[in-house]
């Protein structure tokens, strides 16, 4: 069946709330769409979003740790990277599914149709090598080794929702904000991102950089310029995600409930729809035009004002937010009370979400 769309969960700054958005959107959405399968992708070499899934806390970390670990070839992303890259650019893609787990199987509590490509703490040190393959010269004209590397995930994306039969395929890829090769593939791998940000300034600093990674800088880097992501994905053709929504997290935390209700702050919100301003293309397409930066607002960014203990406490056990139920819950040796209300909120704030997508 098809491809329905592709998210990187994405900001070039960290603890934004990434890898939280991930586990809890993918788990969502696939108990809201039952008919279609969801894949999360983990490019975060700490697997974070993977050891939610796989049951939180300690018990994810374990299982975690024992995907890792398979030899030969472990059912992760390094698993898979390897054989792709080990084989070469001609050589037939291994079956992508013998690299997928249905969730299920390893965390009862997670809804049938959602699957992983587990993370892998090896995706660092893989990365020289990751590197040297990309950087390999082109033999023949109409080969690209920095373009084939770059569009390993896309192309395993694509042949899974192909061969499937069955249903449509929904992904969302977790990433790392350090922009090493990884990071590059990961991004390279979909075709719209969500942005979480933080309202402080930053996240402001953080969203000009994450233009400059994206699209390089006018005119380009005198000494750098011409070895950039950006310059290499022109040359190559390269389709550069864009950007869908920008997430709002943990406002209430930086700000008063009266500023709870804006997604971003004023300062981020600002250099977003400056940039918007300059490269609309840069940017999702919507319906209706876009005048001002209140349009730009609403259209563009979700609050995410109601994600607090419910969610995090969900994440940590590794249950989706509908198997969560009111009282107390251990984390990390403290009892945390979860109120009814607060799951709700946080069940409403995602959904605020999953409905943009
Ligand atoms: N809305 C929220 N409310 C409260 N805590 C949150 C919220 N979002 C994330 N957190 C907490 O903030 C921390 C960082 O979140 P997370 O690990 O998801 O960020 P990240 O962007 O993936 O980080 P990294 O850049 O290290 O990958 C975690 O402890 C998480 O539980
Ligand atoms: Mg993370």
């Amino acid at each position: 069946m098809a491809l329905i769309n592709s998210y990187a969960i994405w900001n070039n700054k960290g603890g934004v709330g990434k890898s939280t958005i991930t586990f809890h959107i993918a788990s969502r959405y696939a108990e809201k769409f039952q008919n279609k399968k969801v894949l999360v992708i983990d490019m975060y070499p700490q697997g974070n979003s993977s050891m939610m899934l796989l049951g939180g806390g300690q018990v994810g970390e374990r299982k975690l740790l024992e995907y890792c670990t398979v030899q030969p070839i472990p059912k992760t992303v390094v698993g898979y990277l390897s054989e792709v890259i080990c084989s070469g650019a001609r050589a037939p893609l291994p079956p992508p599914m013998d690299f997928v787990t249905q969730i299920v199987q390893v965390n009862s509590k997670m809804p049938e149709n959602l699957y992983l490509l587990c993370g892998d703490g090896n995706l660092e040190p893989m990365v020289p090598a990751i590197n040297q393959a990309a950087a390999a010269p082109a033999l023949t004209p109409n080969s690209d080794p920095w373009l084939w590397v770059h569009t390993i995930l896309r192309e395993f994306i694509n042949k899974i929702s192909q061969e499937d039969r069955q249903a449509d395929w929904m992904v969302f890829v977790d990433t790392n904000p350090s922009f090493s090769i990884y990071t590059e593939i990961a991004i390279s791998s979909v075709s719209r991102l969500i942005v979480p940000v933080n309202a402080d300034d930053s996240s402001r600093v953080a969203t000009r950089a994450m233009f400059t990674l994206l699209h390089g800088t006018n005119p380009p880097h005198p000494i750098y310029g011409s070895w950039t992501y950006a310059t290499r994905g022109v040359q190559a053709h390269l389709d550069v995600p864009k950007i869908h929504i920008v997430v709002g997290n943990r406002l209430t935390q930086y700000q008063g409930p009266a500023q709870a209700f804006r997604a971003l702050s004023d300062a981020t919100a600002d250099t977003l729809y400056n940039a918007y301003k300059a490269n609309p293309e840069r940017f999702t397409p919507r319906n209706q035009s876009i005048n001002s930066i209140e349009e730009f607002r609403d259209t563009y960014s979700v609050p995410l004002r109601d994600f607090n203990t419910a969610g995090v406490v969900a994440a940590h056990l590794g249950q989706p937010l509908s198997k969560m139920v009111q009282g107390h819950h251990k984390v990390y040796n403290q009892n945390v009370l979860v109120v009814k209300q607060r799951i709700t909120d946080c069940e409403d704030a995602l959904d605020q979400i999953i409905q943009r997508l």
